[in-house]
């Protein structure tokens, strides 16, 4: 497989860092330029200073620089299921660095420009630094290779009837990625439900290592939801992208076209999904049952690798 250079793009969130440690125990397969945050799951400054607990935590250093703190119009949609910080479940010690001091978009667009690669953008919150990146600097589409994200539906959404989170919380922004003539690879709610979790497997976490330990703490919490609903498992929402980026041949999807509703009352953040042949998006609808076993290995090789500081 050849190394991808990926952009995270993110509003951790416990999916979000799920993602992210998937990622960094694949860096033969990934090369991470970096991390921008987003207003989306909670406040700007919350899931930035999230974002700077784990990765101080691991003892991994990162370039991350801050984004949108609003959708691109309209205020913030923040959600109750990742907590009060929105990314609740443990005690991170005082991160040990900080964020750049350049906004998101020109550090996306600075990476991207300098990248002899084309770059991965990985989207797993509201989508409005990727909209404004290539507003501002539409050079960098041909530089990009896909969008994979997370958000949208085909049917039931999460929200609202038919609208999902990520795309609810900044339709306009998802609107403008849609049209943008750049490959997209849409992880929506449905296949999201084959990257599913049970409280068995979350459990096995508990005591089990350094990571392991934080990675028990945060689904723990996390599991409340389909613990109060008498659910038998639940979905790891935005570990969709780097599974796929990872193992694209252990899903099936199909190409398609995109339409976002960007307001109305029962319909805002809808999107509109079809089967489109000539289209250069391509929607995922299921994936592999055992990916998340595997995902459950690549926490006991951070284990091994991270060094306790
Ligand atoms: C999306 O909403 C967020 O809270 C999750 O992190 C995920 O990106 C799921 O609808
Ligand atoms: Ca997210």
């Amino acid at each position: 497989m050849m190394k991808r250079n990926i952009l995270f793009d993110c509003d951790p969130g416990h999916d979000d860092i799920m993602a992210i440690l998937c990622a960094l125990a694949h860096r033969e397969e990934l090369n991470i330029l970096g991390y921008t945050t987003v207003c989306g799951n909670n406040t700007l400054p919350s899931v930035t200073r999230n974002l700077l607990n784990v990765l101080s935590y691991l003892g991994q250093p990162a370039l991350i620089a801050e984004g949108c703190d609003n959708p691109l119009i309209g205020g913030p949609e923040v959600q109750d299921a990742h907590g009060k910080t929105g990314l609740d479940g443990f005690d991170f010690p005082e991160p040990t660095f900080e964020t750049l001091k350049i906004s998101a978009v020109e550090f996306m667009k600075e990476q991207i420009m300098q990248s002899k690669e084309p770059v991965t953008l990985v989207g797993m919150g509201p989508l409005t630094n990727l909209a404004l990146l290539i507003k501002s600097y539409p050079e960098v589409k041909k530089r990009i290779e896909e969008i994979v994200f997370m958000g949208g539906a085909i049917q039931g959404g999460n929200i609202l009837e038919h609208s999902e989170f990520n795309i609810y919380a900044d339709p306009i922004a998802a609107e403008i990625i849609a049209e943008s003539h750049i490959p997209l690879v849409i992880c929506p709610l449905e296949v999201c439900r084959d990257v599913s979790i049970n409280e068995q497997q979350i459990n096995a976490l508990k005591n089990a290592g350094y990571v392991s330990n934080m990675v028990y703490g945060l689904l723990d919490f996390y599991y409340g939801y389909a613990r109060k609903h008498h659910m038998k498992e639940t979905p790891v929402f935005d570990l969709c992208t780097i599974l796929y980026l990872l193992y694209p041949e252990a899903f099936t999807g199909y190409a398609c076209s995109l339409e976002v509703i960007p307001q109305g009352k029962t319909v805002r953040g809808m999107t509109v999904i079809e089967p489109q042949d000539d289209s250069c998006i391509t929607v995922l609808t299921h994936a592999d049952k055992g990916l998340m076993e595997g995902f459950l290995q690549d926490i006991k090789k951070l284990d091994r690798e991270v060094v306790q500081k």
